[in-house]
């Protein structure tokens, strides 16, 4: 792409963009995207892929696991998403039991294609092959996921944990990988592996991999944009934080309370004028409707 093209129009990114990117061995960029606001931001900053994952259940609604997360949730938010989006390339999650057989897999993929997805993204290795191949077979674009697999691994509470440390556990990995890219997914994530393995899936695929705590060789990277933005109360260790706007925002929303209390906001620039003619009639109204009301 030209610098001119870059700056001026730039260009819906698609798979084949995005393979091109593993190709040439450059690092492909995934947030996730729950809101309008933030998606225009991710979308103007040059994000390739925008993920509306479900992780959006803990980080925006409120819910205690991934698997409260429904597909009236993920169509609400994808939504709003589709449309601060002009070039990403929008992905989606299928939420829990959304997917549990090839069928409904296919209707539910259809439903968020409908409403703007460019693909799908569902958990699962070796035993979502069948499911894979009814949506490719369709022409339905999907992204597996393996590791740890929130719908199924996560519990309230207790910590994620690093998948495929054990040789055959990797191996399992391994082997769902490749079943998955046979199956026709177009893209995986890959979530809390070690390293080591993390390289190796990555360099048994043709299609990108894209990690998340899986070390420094996949083909690209995810986080989700609140632990980015310093959002979440705790701290895990495959993420960087980029700002610390928990802090900031608490700290904001503090001063304006401070301040409504205080007198010192709205103040008077922040004020609207009437003209002065325009006032006293009011004020005459005013008067003369209390005098009504007087009256015995
Ligand atoms: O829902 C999500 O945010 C995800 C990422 C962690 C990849 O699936």
């Amino acid at each position: 792409m030209s610098d001119h093209e870059h700056h001026s129009h730039p260009s819906k990114k698609d798979l084949a963009f995005i393979h091109a990117k593993k190709q040439a061995r450059q690092k492909i960029t995934m947030l996730t995207g729950y809101d309008y606001s933030t998606a225009c931001l991710e979308d103007q900053a040059g994000i390739e892929i925008i993920l509306v994952g479900d992780s959006v259940g803990t980080n925006v609604l409120g819910y205690a696991s991934e698997r409260e997360v429904t597909m009236e949730d993920m169509v609400h938010h994808l939504k709003a998403v589709r449309r601060g989006v002009a070039q990403a390339y929008l992905l989606v999650d299928l939420p829990y039991q959304s997917y549990e057989t090839p069928q409904q897999a296919f209707v539910n993929a259809r439903t968020l294609l409908d409403h703007g997805a460019d693909a799908v993204k569902l958990e699962g290795g070796i035993e979502q092959v069948e499911t894979i191949r009814k949506l490719t077979s369709q022409g339905i674009s999907v992204c597996g996921h393996i590791g740890f697999t929130p719908q199924t691994l996560h519990h309230p509470g207790r910590k994620a944990r690093i998948q495929g440390r054990s040789s055959s556990q990797a191996i399992a990995l391994l082997e769902s990988a490749i079943a998955v890219e046979q199956a026709g997914a177009q893209l995986l994530v890959l979530e809390l592996i070690p390293e080591p393995l993390g390289k190796a899936i990555t360099e048994c695929l043709r299609i990108p991999t894209i990690g998340i705590g899986a070390g420094r060789f996949c083909d690209g990277q995810v986080l989700i944009i609140h632990d980015l933005l310093g959002l979440t109360p705790f701290h895990l260790r495959f993420v960087k934080r980029y700002q610390q706007y928990r802090e900031l925002t608490l700290q904001a929303i503090e001063e304006y309370k401070h301040d409504v209390e205080d007198g010192n906001f709205p103040s008077g620039d922040t004020a609207f004028e009437m003209d002065e003619d325009e006032r006293l009639k009011v004020e005459r109204w005013m008067h003369q409707s209390r005098e009504r009301v007087s009256r015995p």
